[in-house]
């Protein structure tokens, strides 16, 4: 299954969703392939790597041509012990973005090294990518490539406005490259105790995605919320995961626990599609 994590919006808990979560699905014993599409390189740091560890880039990946970016995609797969499998940005992941909109498919140049990389089903469970904010060419290959997306949502006010947009992006991605994208999930996150927060997860938990998505045929699954805690910011900072950092409790990790098994049982129902050619 591979999920693009995206949210137009920054700060509202991507990068911490995508590697807590990889550390969860490793932990049940499921492999994971994470892909850092963000040219700050965060998902790559809190997991202990440099933007450039991967050789080739994930900027050089998608700059390839074609026919060399399975090979490529392969090549640049970096161990994270207890995490996955992960490909960094590369530090001139920014400078790749004009070139690779100056020529052809621009949009789908991740789907096609991952659907050239055949063994991407086979070799892992899971591929997660973690986009950057805006609407920019990462986000869009990102949800070009996947099958399903999982959006954080801040719970504050203007993060709720985004997601029209966010479900409006996903709506077109449908309608001209990617048939089978589904939002599987939205995810509460860095929730506060306070009745704004409150009234705005009441919010959440009515939202239809399917008012905007007119080819998702179920409704979005919205997760147990991620509470705003500061142990979530030290992990990152100590490159510590949910699963060796003292002071994490059960609870910390409980939201991550229930949507890596909303994500089995959605395997197990057979809710998502393989990646066809693409192109
Ligand atoms: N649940 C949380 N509680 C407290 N801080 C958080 C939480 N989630 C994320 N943060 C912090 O907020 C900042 C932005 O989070 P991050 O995951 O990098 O967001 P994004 O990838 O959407 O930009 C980071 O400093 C991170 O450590
Ligand atoms: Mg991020």
């Amino acid at each position: 299954m591979i999920i693009a994590i995206a949210a137009i919006k920054g700060g509202v808990g991507k990068t911490t969703l995508t590697f807590c979560l990889a550390a969860t699905l490793s932990q049940i014993g499921k492999k994971v392939l994470c892909l850092d599409l963000d040219h700050q390189g965060d998902l790559s740091a809190a997991m202990g790597a440099g933007k450039d560890d991967s050789q080739p880039s994930l900027g050089q990946i998608l700059y390839a041509p074609k026919r060399d970016q399975a090979a490529m995609l392969a090549k640049g797969i970096i161990n994270i012990p207890g995490y996955c499998h992960l490909i960094t940005p590369g530090s001139n992941l920014g400078s790749f973005q004009a070139e690779i909109e100056n020529g052809l498919s621009s949009e789908s140049r991740l789907a096609d090294a991952l659907t050239g990389f055949n063994n991407v089903y086979e070799n892992y469970d899971y591929v997660l990518l973690d986009t950057p904010k805006g609407e920019g060419l990462f986000t869009k290959n990102a949800l070009v490539a996947c099958d399903n997306v999982i959006i954080p949502v801040q719970t504050e006010y203007f993060a709720l406005k985004n997601i029209p947009e966010l479900l409006e992006l996903i709506s077109q991605i449908a309608d001209r490259a990617n048939p089978g994208i589904s939002v599987s999930a939205m995810v509460p996150s860095r929730m506060k105790q306070t009745s704004l927060h409150k009234s705005i997860h009441e919010q959440l938990l009515e939202w239809d995605v399917r008012e905007q998505l007119s080819h998702q045929k179920q409704q979005a699954w919205i997760a147990p919320p991620i509470r705003d805690l500061t142990i979530y910011a030290e992990l990152s900072a100590q490159g510590e995961s949910l699963y060796t950092y003292s002071g994490v409790k059960k609870e910390h990790r409980a939201p991550f626990v229930e949507i890596a098994k909303h994500l089995e049982a959605m395997k197990s129902n057979g809710v998502h599609h393989e990646v066809t050619a693409v192109g």
